[in-house]
């Protein structure tokens, strides 16, 4: 399959007197699995957000496959191919996992594909979960796991995922990132995960990008970003070798 691509150029988004994100231009391509970086508050998630669509840039384009992102609609980027998942787990209430991937797929494919969700509940281990109340009954690693769901369930090209593997303990993480690679790999879908832990980033990405308040400050591939006294710096607030 050819690769699509996300182009970032000159993204900036600011709140008030808030600069959240400063002046960020990346590219992300469908064959890519890339881990971004960043202190708290460093414009990670509100980036995620202005590609989604839940927040307007201030300045700067969005491009997707070749389309202008930012002109379309939240239906329209998931139907483009762009699929995302939410830091804080956001199951919708009052319906089982079923519910909440067809709900998912309606809303980013335009139809119900029920076999495709079969195989989706087996992908992420759900389907022994598949009739369960999706608020009320669910481990955090089997809420990750359903966020995953929903955004694959709208056949993605691009999945953004925000701090999937956030609290989890190692046997879930490991069987998680092995799920995430495999998503990568047989799905071939392009990944740009956020995840705090480096070793993490550097066990599964190939490439990291790494925001400091707002600002991209480096991009490359984990042995070297994480070398780069910039980024060091803005994780300690020490140089290193001082
Ligand atoms: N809707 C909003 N209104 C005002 N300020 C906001 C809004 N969303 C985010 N911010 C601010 O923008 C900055 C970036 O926040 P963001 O949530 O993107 O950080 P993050 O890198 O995802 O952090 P974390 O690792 O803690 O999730 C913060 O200063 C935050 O308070
Ligand atoms: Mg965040």
């Amino acid at each position: 399959m050819p690769q699509a691509e996300l182009e970032l150029h000159d993204v900036t988004i600011r709140f008030g007197g808030i600069t959240a994100v400063n002046k960020v231009s990346m590219t992300i391509g469908t064959h890519d699995l890339v881990g971004l970086v960043g202190p708290n508050g460093a414009g990670k998630t509100t980036l995620f957000n202005a590609i989604s669509g839940l927040v307007r840039p201030t300045q700067g384009t969005i491009r997707f496959d070749g389309e202008d992102v930012l002109k379309a609609s939240l239906h329209k980027r998931a139907r483009l191919g762009l699929g995302r998942t939410f830091q804080v787990p956001q199951p919708m209430h009052e319906l089982t996992v079923r519910e909440n991937l067809i709900v998912a797929q309606r809303f980013g494919s335009g139809r119900v594909d029920a076999a495709r969700i079969d195989e989706i509940l087996a992908f992420v281990g759900l389907d022994g979960k598949a009739q369960r109340n999706a608020a009320t009954e669910l481990a955090l690693t089997e809420l990750k796991a359903l966020e995953v769901g929903k955004a694959l369930a709208t056949h993605p090209k691009l999945l953004l995922l925000d701090e999937v593997l956030g609290g989890l303990e190692t046997a879930s993480k490991r069987r998680f990132m092995q799920m995430l690679r495999d998503v990568h790999e047989r799905y071939q879908v392009g990944i740009l995960i956020i995840e705090h832990d480096i070793e993490t980033v550097m066990n599964l990405c190939r490439r990291v990008c790494v925001l400091n308040f707002g600002e991209l400050i480096a991009d490359g591939p984990p042995a070297d970003v994480f070398r780069d006294p910039a980024v060091v710096k803005s994780y300690t607030g020490e140089v290193v070798g001082a």
